[in-house]
């Protein structure tokens, strides 16, 4: 069986974690494609879209690959054997997508129309179906068209994936939950914005790069408004531990959680929040009694993108230094072989790019070789998304 999904705005950000997502719920799998924003997979069983759809923070729309054909004329024909309709009105959509640099998909979007009145003719006449073509300007449907038009309640996107011989078509089984993590970051009681809030999404995708079983103990150290915690509830973890040297950041995490347990039922009781410095750590934790630390730690003052050079390399010594005493204290808290995820801070400033020399701390290696970022153009942070692992 093949599986594709269309992935978020850091494609290889998105593309490790649904590996690590299928590693942790056994899934085999081998990669067929990775270009741009596309991922295809061959899988040897049958993959619980719903269930990796609900896991995953970094994948817009999954859905199997169901035929191929070497001419776009023969769709019609191919969409009328495979798609399973329902009695009443039948919603359908075109996603295309190149899978080579040397396919023009604004021309074969062109080609479509045609396709798609044959498609609603043969509906008619053949199993008396009223169909609804849905069109958006761009070339591939967003998973916001997709839902609003119930796509896949009464009807079918499909997604033809062109390569230089042949068209894989591809029909969406489910598409992002984007609207709760919308709700999850702007309507959930607390939210500082001058601490720098990290997105749910890319909370989830943290959390599923660490690969811990549902019992694991989890500490975020630099807790903020309480966004890992959050994400790691929704995952079903349990074992939750949020630390902030700020008082107020602790308030909101409180809010936010206790928000997140009226909304989905959720227990707090098993989760531990104190004000407590980083440097502090060994005072409140064991030794070796935390199985994974995930965290977007402070990343200094925020940015206008106007600042010297030589503040940019004040802040970064700063953070340098906040982030060795850190590790010397998760080397303390961590168990044997456990991991750190964490976003270490990039910065992009007139044209160039400041990285932290972490060559000073000890104990832990990296795990992914891969470089991982989670960033927007224009933005003069970047997050790079390390994973440590304690030796
Ligand atoms: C970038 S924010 C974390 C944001 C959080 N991930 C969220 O989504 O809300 C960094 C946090 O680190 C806290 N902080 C700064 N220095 C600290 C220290 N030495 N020990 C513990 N927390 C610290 C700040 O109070 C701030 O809440």
């Amino acid at each position: 069986m093949k599986y594709y999904f269309i992935l978020g705005k850091n494609p290889e950000l998105s593309k490790a974690e649904i590996e690590s997502v299928l590693e942790l719920f056994d899934y085999k799998f081998k990669i067929i494609e990775f270009k741009k924003n596309i991922l295809i997979l061959e899988m040897p069983r049958k993959l619980d879209v719903e269930v990796i759809n609900q896991r995953l923070g970094g994948t817009v729309k999954i859905g199997q690959i169901i035929d191929q054909v070497n001419d776009l004329e023969k769709i019609a024909n191919k969409f009328c054997q495979l798609i399973k309709c329902q009695s009443g009105k039948l919603h359908f959509g075109f996603s295309l997508y190149s899978l080579s640099d040397k396919i023009n998909l604004a021309k074969k979007k062109k080609q479509i129309k045609p396709i798609a009145m044959e498609i609603k003719r043969k509906m008619r006449e053949q199993k008396h179906l009223n169909s609804r073509w849905v069109i958006s300007q761009e070339i591939e449907l967003s998973s916001v068209i997709v839902k609003k038009n119930q796509l896949l309640k009464y009807g079918s996107e499909i997604c033809l994936f062109f390569s230089d011989q042949q068209i894989l078509i591809g029909q969406t089984l489910a598409v992002q939950a984007f609207a709760e993590f919308g709700a999850r970051d702007y309507k959930r009681p607390s939210r500082d914005q001058t601490a720098g809030m990290l997105p749910p999404k890319l909370a989830r995708i943290m959390l599923n790069l660490a690969k811990i079983r549902p019992e694991a103990k989890i500490l975020d150290p630099f807790c903020g408004s309480g966004t890992i915690l959050q994400e790691a509830l929704i995952l079903g973890y349990q074992n939750l531990i949020g630390f902030d040297s700020s008082d107020n950041a602790i308030k909101y995490t409180q809010d936010n959680l206790t928000w997140l347990a009226d909304k989905y039922n959720f227990d707090l009781k098993n989760i531990q929040l104190n004000q407590v410095d980083v440097k502090n750590l060994n005072q409140h934790l064991d030794e070796q009694s935390i199985d994974c630390i995930i965290t977007e730690p402070y990343l200094g003052p925020p940015l206008k993108g106007n600042e010297p050079e030589i503040q940019i390399n004040k802040n970064i010594q700063e953070l340098e230094e906040l982030y060795l005493e850190a590790f010397k204290q998760f080397q303390q808290v961590l168990r044997e072989n456990g991991k750190i995820v964490m976003v270490i801070p990039e910065f992009k400033i007139k044209n160039k790019t400041k990285q932290l020399d972490l060559d000073k701390i000890k104990g832990f290696k990296f795990l992914n070789q891969e470089k991982l970022i989670y960033s927007r153009p224009h933005q003069y942070l970047w997050r790079q998304i390390k994973i440590f692992i304690k030796k």
